[in-house]
């Protein structure tokens, strides 16, 4: 496994990441009512976590020797909450697989400060996961 197929692996997570910061504060302002402003508060404090995660991960791609992109995935705008939430679990749930397999890829290449970091986002994400779970069950 390559330096280079690492770096692109990093820079799909970074562009995953610049879509979620959108996608959040897109849904953000599009979130109604009570349940609405109950997903607002949760969604901006994710937004803190998704923009520590596009920091790190510009770092390291640049360590790496890489060009971090600029360019946020394209995500769909669902109207109702709820099919905002299936949206939102589905996309941290594919984040955490990403993260687990890069961080096996940093791993065969003896990049440890970044396997552990990457398992840390990716739990990171998960947490995400479980408060859409939650938030889901009352919609
Ligand atoms: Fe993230
Ligand atoms: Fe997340």
């Amino acid at each position: 496994m390559s330096k280079e197929a690492l770096i692109q692996g990093l820079n799909e997570d970074l562009a995953a990441e610049w879509g979620t910061i959108m996608r959040y504060t897109y849904q953000s302002g599009k979130a109604f009512g009570l349940r609405g402003a109950e997903l607002r508060e949760i969604l901006e404090q994710e937004i803190q976590d998704e923009l520590g995660h596009a920091a790190f991960l510009t770092d390291i791609i640049v360590d790496l020797g890489g060009e971090p992109t600029t360019t946020p995935n394209e995500f769909a705008k669902p109207d109702d909450l709820k099919a905002m939430l299936e949206l939102d679990l589905k996309m941290e749930l594919q984040d955490v697989e990403n993260y687990n397999k890069h961080a096996k890829l940093a791993e065969e290449l003896g990049e440890v400060e970044l396997k552990v970091r990457l398992e840390e986002m990716a739990a990171e994400e998960s947490g995400h996961a479980r408060e859409l779970r939650r938030l889901l069950k009352g919609v």
